[in-house]
């Protein structure tokens, strides 16, 4: 509603702006343009005639007046007049210096359509407009009739002529001429050739005067001749003598008005300059009006009797002009105090409709202000209202978080004791004979370790919570840091020894001491070295080197291994809870290391990793304790956590002996593909009573299997380099293991695992925790599937060849074998090593998948093929014992009678009757 009444109010305010500028703005008249080539401004003639155009066109708004004033010269002149021309002027103006000259280009501006309009003098030919100008003509004769009228006595004259080839000069000329030829007592005894400026007569008149001494007058064509004339008669005394007639009869100074007054001149001819009429008749041609083209102002003879009379009327008209002249000046500056104060108003105007549609917007914005305020703070009560209800359920959500928190703590001190009376019930069965006689140590010893094991995991969960919730109480103490890290370096010893880990402890200052909370350094070292043996294959090497940096403050620890290592990009979240590496199949809590970092900074230290090579974590730690707060410090030596300080290793090589391993070469040989020395320990022990194990922990599985050709392959999935489907998957894609039955065994129990195992061509898929029964009638059953289909295939041995499309990789093998052996039965040099480099496999690889998937010695099945041939070849063709024997590969044919008959129990001969 208001935002409708505010757009009304603005539309009205911008129509009135749009009226309002309308009305202020001028009525358009169509301009036009008069350009006007005068002649030259060097004389008072000119300039009084630019002065009455001037004043003319000023009564007119419409009309610019261009003026190019001209150097009385041709060639400045045509100059002008295309300069004009290419103006486009409305209409040209032109007094033409001479005639000849000018005529082409006045012709030119004509016929490309601009209005000409001649004043004064003419030029040749009819193509202009109009021409405005006085009769020369009649001023010449005007002139000669006035003398004629003064006396019937013999009178002598000079006549000086005005510019050779200007129009008023000759017309001038002919005009008088025409008359005193006619007139007996008139004469003209002399004429000069001026070009109308006093200088260029005045020579040639005083040396006609010396020689020609009866001169009575003299006709000049205009007053400035003739006052140049009365000069020199002036000079020579004679300007009572001989009287002089101008022509002009300008007033003002020096003007044939007052020369005749003067008595300068006896007579002068009003040859009026026509200004004003030239820029009306301009208009009238402009306005399309139809003029005349020859428009002829009047003349007349100004002497004694009229000069003052005249003089009266010319100082009026003067007068006249001059108070036009003031009054358009001050119509000027009237019209231009109207602009700017109509200006001012337009401003003023703006300025007001500005100001209201400021008014408007302000009360407009006001209110609707005040509507948002209004909103605003509805708003802010209900984000208030939501605001304490989601406080009191993150209250909730706490208490209940809490509770959880505090229950699975509960529960995991409820966990230690059952498992630390496991744990030492165990420790006492390992010294019980029964056990031992009855060799039962390897499951006892597996219950301790995992039962310690367990107990490890809860005591790492509970510090996680006691670190979040900043209940540890660093208890520093002196510590021999070299001896402190030898105890913990020793326990691990044994497992270095077990799996050859070059395994090294070094210092630069055994006699080194540090304040360190031993039960929490121990936690530190135990987690860092546990990892680096998790980490680091067999053979490898796992270094402890403490780095005494002298001349500063600091000790260095450096744990260093040669296992996977870390990614680079994963480097800086290794310390974070929970976290687990990219390349760690091991199942992990991935809460260790945080542990690691957060007792590190307890006291004040670092704990940085680099990964090159494997991987090295190294600690710094103060030398002295003054970065330690005084209750930090103890001075007696604290209790150590004894789970974890007496032996951080399970004892399994003291108390597991080997288990009993059968070598029997006829029995079925397994390879368990496991990295948990327990499980693996303890499948071995199982299974050894009746099969040939062998073990990898995953680093050499592959190679390992390509070696032993198994019957059986038990593997992982979470392994340290590959994984376990990686592993089947490479196994089951090579022909020389594709055959062997292979069983995934993983803690792994989702469906997309189950199906991964399935897609790499695992055989079964079982998750642990496993029953052994199970797993023992699973192997037996692969056992007794496989020695199915060896079966088919040694029954159908002579039905599998190329074209044969049984898919499976075992049917394509034995295809190309027969194949291979039938191109090569006639060749008694074909011997197992050929077949195996044409199959691409070694000799012993060839003979265990032949052992595996026919049950027979590759031997003999080259063997068998000849003699089947040859019995083939007995039955079917005509050829001799000795050549059968020959064609189908046999050294010589008694070699082949006694094989035969060993086969067959028929020797060739009677087998042929
Ligand atoms: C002025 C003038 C006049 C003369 C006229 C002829 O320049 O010389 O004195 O009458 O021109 O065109």
């Amino acid at each position: 509603m208001k935002a409708n009444w505010f757009h009304l109010l603005f539309k009205f305010i911008l129509v009135s702006i749009l009226l309002f500028s309308l009305s202020c703005s001028n009525t358009e008249t169509q301009k036009y343009t008069i350009g006007f080539s005068q002649t030259g401004i060097n004389d008072e003639w000119r300039k009084s005639m630019n002065q009455a155009m001037k004043i003319q066109a000023a009564f007119y708004p419409e009309i610019e007046l261009k003026i190019l004033e001209g150097q009385d010269d041709i060639t400045d002149q045509i100059k002008d007049i295309e300069a004009l021309i290419a103006e486009n002027v409305d209409i040209l103006i032109v007094s033409p210096v001479q005639a000849a000259p000018i005529t082409p280009i006045v012709e030119k501006a004509f016929k490309k359509g601009i209005p000409v309009l001649i004043v004064d003098r003419k030029i040749n030919g009819e193509n202009y407009t109009a021409y405005l100008g006085a009769d020369n003509y009649q001023i010449g004769t005007n002139a000669a009739n006035y003398l004629a009228s003064l006396t019937t006595e013999p009178k002598n004259i000079i006549e000086i002529k005005g510019l050779l080839g200007s129009s008023p000069a000759s017309e001038r000329s002919s005009g008088f001429n025409n008359i005193i030829n006619d007139i007996p007592n008139l004469s003209v005894v002399k004429t000069i050739q001026g070009n109308w400026e006093s200088y260029s007569i005045k020579d040639s008149l005083s040396k006609i005067l010396d020689s020609i001494k009866n001169v009575d007058y003299i006709f000049a064509h205009n007053d400035r001749m003739a006052l140049g004339a009365w000069e020199v008669l002036k000079e020579k005394r004679l300007e009572k003598t001989i009287k002089i007639i101008g022509v002009d009869g300008l007033n003002g100074p020096n003007g044939g008005v007052e020369l005749v007054q003067d008595e300068v001149l006896m007579a002068t001819l009003l040859y009026p300059t026509g200004g004003d009429e030239a820029i009306k008749l301009a208009i009238e041609i402009l306005n399309g009006k139809a003029v005349a083209k020859k428009n002829i102002l009047g003349t007349t003879v100004i002497d004694s009797r009229n000069a003052s009379i005249l003089k009266n009327q010319f100082d009026k008209i003067t007068k006249q002009q001059n108070d036009i002249e003031s009054q358009q000046d001050r119509i000027k500056l009237q019209e231009k105090t109207y602009s700017t104060q109509s200006n001012i108003l337009k401003v003023l105007l703006g300025l007001l409709i500005t100001s209201l549609l400021l008014a408007a917007y302000s009360i407009y914005s006001a209110k609707s202000i005040r509507k948002k305020k209004r909103e605003l703070e509805l708003q802010n009560k209900k984000i208030t209202i939501q605001r304490n209800q989601i406080k009191k359920i993150a209250e909730e959500v706490k208490i209940s978080n809490e509770a959880r928190v505090n229950f699975f703590t509960g529960l995991s001190h409820e966990f230690k004791t059952p498992i630390t009376l496991i744990l030492s019930s165990t420790e006492a069965l390992t010294e019980n004979k029964v056990i031992r006689d009855n060799k039962l140590l390897n499951e006892v010893g597996l219950i301790y370790n995992n039962s310690k094991r367990l107990l490890r995991l809860i005591n790492q969960l509970l510090d996680f919570r006691k670190v979040e919730d900043r209940k540890f109480v660093l208890r520093a103490s002196k510590t021999n840091l070299y001896q402190f890290s030898n105890v913990i370096f020793k326990d691990f010893k044994r497992e270095a020894q077990k799996r050859n880990i070059n395994f090294t402890i070094n210092t630069n200052n055994e006699d080194l001491e540090v304040y360190v909370d031993r039960n929490l350094m121990d936690k530190v070292y135990f987690n860092l070295l546990s990892n680096a043996f998790k980490f680091t294959p067999n053979n490898g090497t796992i270094s402890i080197d403490i780095k005494d940096v002298f001349d500063s403050n600091f000790v260095k620890i450096h744990f260093k291994d040669s296992g996977i290592g870390i990614p680079k990009k994963e480097m800086d979240k290794v310390f974070r809870a929970f976290f687990q590496g990219s390349n760690n199949n091991n199942a992990s809590s991935g809460i260790g290391l945080h542990l690691s970092k957060e007792f590190v900074e307890m006291h004040k230290g670092t704990i940085e990793v680099i990964s090159k090579h494997g991987a090295e974590f190294i600690i710094t730690l103060y030398k002295d304790n003054v970065h330690l707060d005084p209750d930090e410090i103890i001075n007696e030596i604290d209790i150590v956590d004894s789970s974890l300080l007496s032996s951080h290793l399970d004892y399994e090589d003291d108390i597991i002996s080997e288990p009993l391993v059968l070598n029997d070469e006829d029995n079925y040989s397994i390879l368990i593909i496991e990295d948990n020395l327990d499980l693996v320990n303890f499948l071995k022990g199982k299974l050894s009573l009746e099969y040939s194990v062998q073990v990898s922990d995953g680093t050499d599985a592959i190679e390992k299997a390509l070696e032993l050709i198994p019957d059986i392959i038990i593997c992982d999935i979470s392994l340290p380099e590959k994984s376990g489907f990686d592993i089947c998957e490479i196994l089951k894609k090579d022909l020389r293991t594709s055959h062997i039955p292979t069983i995934i065994l993983t803690a792994l129990n989702n469906k997309e695992s189950y199906i991964k195992g399935l897609e790499v061509g695992a055989d079964l898929y079982l998750t642990k925790p496993f029953s052994f029964a199970i797993l023992a009638q699973s192997i037996k059953t692969l056992i007794y599937n496989r020695e199915k289909l060896r079966y088919y295939f040694v029954n159908n041995v002579h039905n599998i060849d190329a074209s044969s499309n049984f898919g499976s990789m075992e049917q394509e093998f034995v295809s190309t074998l027969n194949k291979i052996i039938n191109k090569n039965v006639d060749n008694s040099k074909f011997s197992v090593e050929n077949l195996a480099s044409d199959l691409n496999i070694s000799r012993i690889q060839l003979y265990r998948k032949m052992k595996a998937i026919m049950g027979v010695n590759i031997s003999d099945y080259i063997q068998n093929t000849r003699l089947e041939k040859a019995k083939e070849m007995l039955l079917n063709t005509p050829l001799t014992i000795s050549e059968i024997a020959y064609a189908t590969g046999f050294s010589s044919p008694n070699y082949f009678s006694t094989s035969f008959k060993n086969k067959f129990n028929k020797s060739p001969k009677a087998f042929r009757e």
